[in-house]
């Protein structure tokens, strides 16, 4: 299911495990927190972040997505998402073409919960024939 090594798993757990601690979501009180593995190795983590004008809030992916760019990485090889549980979280439509921007299709979107991680899929596998930056060259 997963190929990345097991202590780089547990590091973008812990990482999206901690960004959900930070979650700013009076409205919905669901709190996500998501990280994302870049081309050289870095992991960057985001929450999600709610607004008063409910659209105007965002998903935990965007977050850790900005933060990827602010810290220099562009290409998203992995992303972990971790939700309250005990229901498997994935990433929203809106997020997965967010992923698709900074990612191929064999990207791995990694589903966890407080005890773990649950499932594994490709980006692929959840928006497939997708749009992408190539597509405007
Ligand atoms: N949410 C995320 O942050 N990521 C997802 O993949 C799914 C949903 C947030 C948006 C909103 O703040 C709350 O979860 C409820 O939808």
């Amino acid at each position: 299911m997963l190929e990345l090594p097991e202590d780089v798993l547990q590091a973008l757990l812990a990482a999206a495990q901690e960004a959900r601690s930070r979650s700013y979501s009076p409205y919905s009180c669901f709190a996500v927190g998501a990280a994302v593995l870049d081309e050289h190795g870095a992991i960057h983590a985001g929450c999600n972040v709610e607004n008063a004008a409910y659209p105007q809030g965002w998903c935990a992916e965007a977050s850790a997505l900005g933060a990827m760019i602010m810290a220099g990485g562009v290409r998203a090889m992995a992303v972990l998402v971790t939700g309250p549980g005990p229901e498997t979280i994935t990433p929203c439509g809106g997020c997965r073409q967010k992923l698709r921007e900074f990612g191929n299709g064999d990207m791995l979107v990694i589903a966890a919960d407080s005890n773990g991680v649950k499932q594994s899929w490709t980006l692929e596998q959840l928006l497939p024939h997708s749009f992408g930056p190539e597509h405007l060259v």
